[in-house]
């Protein structure tokens, strides 16, 4: 018999939804920041580290010879994340405990007296020379150091093509500002993300609140986040709208948490009182998740509110028709029901794809956007995919109905 286990699926997309959006933030910054610094020096190449801890760590790198020689993708895929020690041997470490700029105008000639080495491993598995190399710390205003920026290969265009010479001192008092303005942004980046992730985390509780009442539906929250995804990719969306989606749908039932159990588990048919209750699950959700200040929660909100409206206009709680019902409202009301359809529910076992495709065919323009149903059954065989890789089991109800498999260890 599994432990019981908290690490519900709902935890585990809800993590990664987290992780994705604080990386992104600063990573984002951080490609700005390096960009530039290359184009005020004329650098060929750079990487950003960052402090953390007792590490130095490598975080973004930019080569513009390895992206023409291999493309931007795989020039990115080459580079990836290692920690330095944050001491004098390394020339990035070097900078960070001493709070110097380092200005070398060939790293395989540096004085024997530096305190730092060149280390040559990443140059010999790229097939690249690095030559010069400015590196300057960069400091907050409590004269920290947050990080390192590195640039590498002063270039200059020449009649006999491009030459790589040493970085000019000119730059260095502007690079130096750039630097310096870098590490207050990095500062407030992860202010931001520290306060972001402290709201998702009581986001990311609701969610698991919701999931633990609603036992019959174990992985129902993972399926639905994964069509919704699907039909967004194909609908073209951006990362940022994505990630938005990926969360709206997760938390769409989150107002179940508010109807009563003998409503929510009764195996047979609601009266018409009971099923009145019921569709107060989407007012109750909208609002837990009301709030004007996270787009993640807006999104939310605007989820758990919509997916229950009709294409026709015969849904609830508002009656919305048509492209009036929000997007990711109109994407999880079709996926929503894809997934109900299609597993087993306390009221009625598991259908057939056969009968599910058919009733979506014939909602088509009635309960559904028309368009959203195509997409859904042009990409069947994905969404067939996703439905056996998170099918529920006998074990994934057990854990929630079983409560003498909670012990005192799990909860401390
Ligand atoms: P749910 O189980 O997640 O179902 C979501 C939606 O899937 C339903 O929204 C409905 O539009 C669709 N659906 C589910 N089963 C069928 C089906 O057999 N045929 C068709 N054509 N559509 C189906 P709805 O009706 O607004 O229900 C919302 C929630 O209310 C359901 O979420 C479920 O938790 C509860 N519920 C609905 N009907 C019953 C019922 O007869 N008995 C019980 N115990 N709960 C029900
Ligand atoms: C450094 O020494 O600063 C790092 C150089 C490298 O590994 O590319
Ligand atoms: C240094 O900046 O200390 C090294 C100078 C060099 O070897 O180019
Ligand atoms: C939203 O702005 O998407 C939520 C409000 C509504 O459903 O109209
Ligand atoms: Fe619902
Ligand atoms: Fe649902």
């Amino acid at each position: 018999m599994p432990a019981f286990s908290f690490e519900s699926q709902a935890g585990q997309l809800i993590k990664v939804g987290l992780a994705l959006s604080s990386t992104r933030v600063l990573g984002d910054l951080l490609e700005m920041v390096l960009l530039e610094a290359r184009k005020l020096t004329g650098a060929d190449a750079g990487s950003v580290y960052l402090v953390d801890g007792s590490v130095l760590r490598f975080e973004t790198s930019q080569n513009g010879t390895l992206s023409e020689r291999l493309g931007e993708d795989a020039c990115r895929a080459l580079f990836k994340t290692y920690e330095l020690p944050l001491n004098a041997e390394s020339i990035a470490g070097y900078v960070a405990v001493s709070k110097e700029m380092v200005n070398i105008a060939d790293v395989y000639d540096i004085d024997p007296s530096a305190p730092y080495r060149f280390n040559p491993a990443s140059d010999r598995a790229n097939d690249y020379s690095t030559h010069s190399m400015l590196s300057l710390p960069m400091m907050d205003q409590k004269d920290e150091v947050v990080g390192v920026l590195q640039l590498i290969n002063a270039t200059r265009e020449t009649p006999e093509g491009k030459r790589v010479v040493p970085f000019d001192s000119m730059c260095l008092p502007v690079v130096g500002a750039l630097a310096s303005q870098a590490a207050v942004a990095i500062v407030n980046a992860k202010l931001t993300m520290a306060l972001q992730k402290s709201w998702l985390d009581s986001v990311l509780r609701l969610g698991l609140a919701a999931e633990y009442r609603d036992k019959e539906t174990a992985n129902h929250i993972t399926r639905v986040s994964e069509y919704a995804l699907l039909l967004g990719r194909n609908l073209g969306m951006d990362k940022n709208g994505l990630e938005l989606l990926h969360w709206g749908a997760a938390m769409h039932d989150t107002g179940k948490l508010g109807i009563p159990d003998s409503i929510l588990h009764k195996p047979g048919l609601l009266t018409p009182e009971e099923r009145a209750t019921m569709e107060y699950h989407t007012l109750i959700g909208a609002l837990i998740l009301k709030g004007d200040s996270n787009p993640i929660l807006m999104a939310s909100q605007s989820v758990a509110l919509t997916h229950h409206e009709r294409w026709d206009g015969n849904g609830y709680p508002r009656g919305l028709s048509g492209e009036a019902i929000p997007l990711f409202g109109r994407i999880t009301a079709l996926v929503d029901v894809f997934d109900a359809l299609s597993s087993r529910r306390v009221y009625k076992p598991a259908f057939s794809m056969e009968k599910v495709v058919q009733i979506l065919g014939e909602e088509r323009g009635r309960h559904f956007d028309p368009t959203l149903v195509d997409i859904l059954l042009d990409n069947l065989d994905e969404a067939d995919a996703i439905r056996t890789t998170h099918a529920d089991t006998e074990a994934d109800f057990e854990k929630f109905r079983n409560y003498s498999l909670l012990k005192i260890e799990d909860v401390l």
